[in-house]
C-alpha cells in the first residue's frame, strides 16, 4: 500500500502516494519524469543522484521517497529557468564536462558548496566533491567551471573562454 507524501519539488507542490521502499531518486525519475538526475551506481558511491533537499545536497539514492515528506527538494531542473545559473554558464564556458553523465550532480553539490562558502579555495571544491565521480574531464575543468560561478555571482568579472 502506498503512503501519502507532501513534497515540493523545484517550487511545484506534490501530494503522492509512493512504495515505502521507493528511493528518493526513482521517485524523481520515474514518478515526477525530472530525469536530469542521474543514476550512475544506486549504491552512494557516485555522486550523479546529487540534489538539494532543504538546501543541503543529499545524494538521492541514499534516501527513501518517505523521508522528504514535509520537505523541499530542488533538482537541476529547478535551478534555474533557462539554463542560465552561474554554475550552468560556469560549466558550458570552462568546459566542465564532455559525457555530461556526473554534470547535474557536480552542480548540485557545488550549489550547496558555494551557498555556504562563496569564495571556496581550490582545495575546499575539491573537497566538497569528493562524493562525486567524473569518468571525463580530470576534474580540473570543474573545479575551473565552479570558480567562474563563485566570481560571477560575488560581482567579479569572468573571462569568457
Ligand atoms: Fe547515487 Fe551513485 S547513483 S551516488
Ligand atoms: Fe563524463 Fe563527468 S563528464 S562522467
Amino acid at each position: 500500500m502506498g503512503i501519502p507524501i507532501n513534497v515540493k519539488v523545484n517550487g511545484k507542490e506534490y501530494n503522492q502516494e509512493v512504495e515505502p521502499r521507493q528511493l528518493l531518486v526513482d521517485f524523481l525519475r520515474e514518478t515526477l519524469r525530472l530525469t536530469g538526475t542521474h543514476i550512475g551506481c544506486d549504491t552512494s558511491g557516485c555522486g550523479a543522484c546529487t540534489i538539494l533537499v532543504d538546501g543541503k545536497a543529499v545524494k538521492s539514492c541514499t534516501l527513501l521517497a518517505v523521508q522528504v515528506d514535509g520537505g523541499e527538494v530542488t533538482t537541476i531542473e529547478g535551478l534555474s529557468k533557462n539554463g542560465d545559473h552561474p554554475l550552468q554558464e560556469g560549466f558550458k564556458e570552462e568546459h566542465g564536462l564532455q559525457c555530461g553523465y556526473c554534470t547535474p550532480g557536480m552542480i548540485m553539490a557545488a550549489t550547496d558548496l558555494l551557498a555556504n562558502n562563496p569564495n571556496p579555495t581550490e582545495q575546499e571544491i575539491r573537497h566538497a566533491l569528493e562524493g562525486n565521480i567524473c569518468r571525463c574531464t580530470g576534474y580540473h575543468n570543474i573545479v575551473k567551471s565552479i570558480q567562474y560561478a563563485a566570481n560571477k555571482m560575488q560581482g567579479k568579472e569572468v573571462a569568457h573562454g
